[in-house]
C-alpha cells in the first residue's frame, strides 16, 4: 500500500483526510508542529481507525528537519500539503509571516520532492484565490481577481509556483485543490474543527453560540444583492473534502492524469446564505440561536460557489453531504468537545 505524507495532519482538514486515506488502504505519516492543532487528535484518529499515526513535530520552514522525514521514510509516494497559516484577518496584520511561512514551507516540500524523487503532490489551495469572481458558479478557468488578503495571495502564488515546477519537472505531478468553505465534523464526533477561542468562521461561531461559549452571532451584512441580503457561500462537509484528497492521490498514483499540473474546485455547487445556514442549524438540531443583524465585514465577497464538474469527471468524486449534515455533525462535535 502506498505511503502518503500529510503535512498539517493534525489540523482540521488534515486529520479528517488521514482518516479517509487510512479507510482507503493508504499508509500515512504526518508532519505537524501543533501551531494550530493538538497532539490529542492522533488519539482520535487511532480511536476511529485503529492506526497510531506517526507525527513529525517540526517546522516545515526548516529544510534540514523536513529532509529527515524523507530520510526516515524512503517509501513515501505522495504528499498532501495542508500545513499553512490560514487566518485571513491575521494575514492582513502580518503579511511577511504569511509569505515566509506559507511559501517557505511549500518550497522546502518541493526541494525534498526533487531530492527524494517523490512524484506526487496535492496542494491545499482555496476559493479565496478567485477574489470577487465575475461569474458564478466559478469554474477552474475563472480568472483570479485581486487577492482580498495576503493569505489568499499565498494561495495564488503557491499555485503559480506549482505550475512552473511542473513545467520544468515533467515527471512530477502537482494537483491544486481549491476548497470552498469546509465545515462539519466526522460522524463519530471524535474529531472535528477545534478553532481557537476567537474563531471567526461562521459554523464554529454558530455552534459556539449554541453551546453558550458566545453570547450571540452577528450576521455580517444583510444589505447585499442576494436573495435574502446576506452573503452566499459553498459549504462543503469536511469528510467530503477529505475524500476528494484521497481520490486526487489515487488519480495521480494510478497514473490516470494526462497533465502533470491540474487544479480542481472542491465545493458542492450549492450556494447557501448566512441566514439560510443559521436556519439549517436551528431546524436540524432543534436549537434556537441568538443572532443579530449587523454591518458588513470588510473583505467579504458577496457570493461564491463552485462548479465541481471537473473533479466529478476526472476524480470520480461526488459530495454526499449538505448544509444540514454539516450543522448536525458540527453540533454533535461541539457538545462532545465541551463535555
Ligand atoms: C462565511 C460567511 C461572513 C462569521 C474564509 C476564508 C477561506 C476559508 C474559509 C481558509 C461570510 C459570515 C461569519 C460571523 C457572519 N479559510 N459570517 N458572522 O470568509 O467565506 O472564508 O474561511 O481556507 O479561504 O476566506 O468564511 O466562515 O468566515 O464566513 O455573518 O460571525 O459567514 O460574513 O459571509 P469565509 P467565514
Amino acid at each position: 500500500m502506498a505511503k502518503i505524507l500529510v503535512t498539517g495532519g493534525c489540523g482540521y482538514i488534515g486529520s479528517h483526510t488521514l482518516v479517509d486515506l487510512i479507510d482507503n488502504g493508504f499508509e500515512v505519516v504526518s508532519a505537524d508542529n501543533f501551531h494550530n492543532s493538538h497532539v490529542s487528535v492522533l488519539d482520535g484518529i487511532k480511536e476511529i481507525t485503529g492506526k497510531q499515526v506517526k507525527n513529525y513535530n517540526l517546522n516545515l520552514c526548516d529544510l534540514a528537519a523536513t529532509r529527515q522525514i524523507f530520510i526516515d521514510n524512503p517509501d513515501i509516494e505522495g504528499i498532501i500539503h495542508f500545513a499553512a497559516l490560514k487566518a485571513v484577518g491575521e494575514s492582513v496584520d502580518k503579511p511577511l509571516l504569511y509569505f515566509q511561512n506559507n511559501l517557505g514551507s511549500l518550497l522546502n516540500i518541493l526541494e525534498c520532492m526533487k531530492e527524494f524523487e517523490v512524484k506526487n503532490l496535492i496542494f491545499s489551495s482555496s476559493c479565496s484565490a478567485y477574489g470577487n469572481a465575475d461569474e458564478l458558479p466559478v469554474t477552474e478557468n475563472t480568472p483570479f481577481k485581486e487577492a482580498e488578503s495576503p493569505y489568499a495571495r499565498t494561495k495564488q502564488m503557491g499555485e503559480h509556483i506549482l505550475e512552473d515546477f511542473a513545467k520544468k519537472y515533467t515527471s512530477y505531478n502537482c494537483i491544486s485543490l481549491r476548497y470552498f468553505n469546509p465545515a462539519g465534523a466526522h460522524e463519530s464526533a471524535i474529531i472535528g474543527e477545534s478553532p481557537t477561542n476567537n474563531a471567526s468562521n461562521l459554523v464554529p461561531v454558530v455552534t459556539g453560540t449554541a453551546i453558550g461559549k458566545r453570547a450571540k452571532i452577528t450576521v455580517f451584512g444583510t444589505d447585499y444583492d442576494t436573495r435574502d441580503g446576506s452573503c452566499i457561500r459553498d459549504y462543503i462537509h469536511v469528510m467530503d473534502l477529505a475524500n476528494a484528497h484521497t481520490k486526487a492521490m489515487q488519480f495521480v498514483i494510478e497514473g490516470k492524469n494526462e497533465n502533470n499540473s491540474e487544479v480542481f474546485n472542491l465545493g458542492i455547487g450549492a450556494g447557501v446564505s448566512v441566514l439560510e445556514a443559521i436556519d439549517a442549524f436551528e431546524k436540524v438540531n432543534k436549537v434556537k440561536l441568538n443572532y443579530e443583524l449587523g454591518p458588513r465585514r470588510a473583505g467579504d465577497v458577496v457570493a461564491i460557489y463552485a462548479n465541481f464538474e471537473k473533479a466529478a469527471q476526472l476524480l470520480g468524486w461526488q459530495p454526499k453531504r449538505n448544509i444540514e449534515d454539516i450543522m448536525r455533525t458540527a453540533w454533535e462535535w461541539e457538545k462532545v468537545r465541551n463535555e
